[in-house]
């Protein structure tokens, strides 16, 4: 079974039309209203589409979020059932600070296809196609992970780029990387476009890896299975709420390691506009009254992996 070709120039035009309505928000330090503009639009425009779509990964809970809540339906109900994840603005921080690096995102899959994950942080590592899984392990040391990609990829240790989030949790990690002189590329936020980074020889990035958001976890890795890249994920569940949670999401083994083909199956799309540019898409432009995009598309059944530019007059 595939997703619907069509989807793709849709869902296209919702993410940056969400990107877009960001713009007025840019350096306003209102991380809030930037994320209800993109919300609103993306909801709105999903709403209008030939699908019976179902939330995944959206805004929260619905105690928490009125719209793009976990379980919301979307679409006219009539066609296709699809999962979809949402991430209206990925690095709400880089738009209230008018910083490089937002994106606006939605992935989608066939109904069942695409993790239902809890709001919970994850344990996670990005790697570049073409490499054997059993050299790169979640639950290797860092040292043996860097010297196993050094090693298989014939690059001296002190050429080897890691990324990860600037967090104090990371601090350990660091210090390791620190002492084995690998490049560090620290991101103050955006850990999707973080993880993609391993994607492409012209990003610049061996590995990404470290803890940050669940959600943005799922999304990475939707992309990154179409890119051919390796992902693994750990969920961690701080409290007896986020076990409870995940129990009535289906997860009975807390401590299981999801591979890329667990989280994402079948075919899939991920589509993400530049809010503000970054170092994986460009950002908005504002020419008149016209707007410049650049989207990154993902389809897993065509191996599309493309940059979109579109403009878009109001
Ligand atoms: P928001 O856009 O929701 O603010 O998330 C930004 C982000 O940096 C994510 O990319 C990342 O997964 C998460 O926050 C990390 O969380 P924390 O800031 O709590 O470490």
């Amino acid at each position: 079974m595939s997703l619907d070709k069509n989807l793709i120039e849709n869902l296209i035009d919702i993410t940056s039309k969400a990107a877009i309505s960001c713009y007025p928000h840019l350096g306003k330090n209102n991380k809030i209203k930037a994320d209800q503009a993109a919300t609103d639009i993306m909801r709105t425009n999903l709403n209008q589409l030939n699908i019976n779509g179902e939330v995944v990964i959206g805004e929260g809970e619905l105690d928490e979020a009125p719209m793009l809540y976990i379980g919301e339906k979307l679409g006219n109900k009539k066609g296709q059932k699809i999962d979809i994840a949402v991430d209206p603005v990925e690095g709400t921080n880089f738009v209230a600070k008018n910083l490089p690096g937002a994106i606006s995102v939605i992935a989608i899959a066939e109904k069942g296809n695409l993790f239902k994950a809890p709001e919970t942080y994850m344990n996670k590592i990005a790697y570049g196609r073409d490499i054997p899984k059993d050299i790169i392990d979640l639950d290797f040391t860092i040292e043996k992970n860097i010297k196993n990609l050094s090693d298989f990829k014939n690059k001296k240790i002190e050429d080897i780029s890691v990324c990860l989030l600037n967090r104090k949790r990371h601090e350990k990690i660091i210090k390791i990387l620190k002492k084995l002189g690998v490049k560090i590329k620290l991101i103050t936020d955006g850990d999707v476009a973080g993880a993609l980074l391993v994607s492409d020889i012209k990003y610049n990035v061996d590995i990404f890896l470290g803890i940050g958001g669940g959600p943005e976890g799922v999304i990475a890795a939707s992309a990154l299975d179409t890119m051919s890249c390796n992902f693994q994920g750990r969920f961690i569940f701080e409290n007896e709420k986020d076990k409870v949670r995940a129990k009535e999401m289906g997860i009975s083994d807390f401590n299981k390691k999801y591979d890329v083909k667990e989280i994402i199956r079948g075919d899939s799309i991920f589509c993400a506009t530049g809010i503000t540019t970054g170092d994986l898409i460009s950002g908005i432009k504002k020419d008149g009254n016209t707007f410049h995009t650049e989207t990154l598309i993902t389809h897993k059944n065509q191996k599309l992996v493309n940059k979109i530019s579109k403009k878009y007059t109001f």
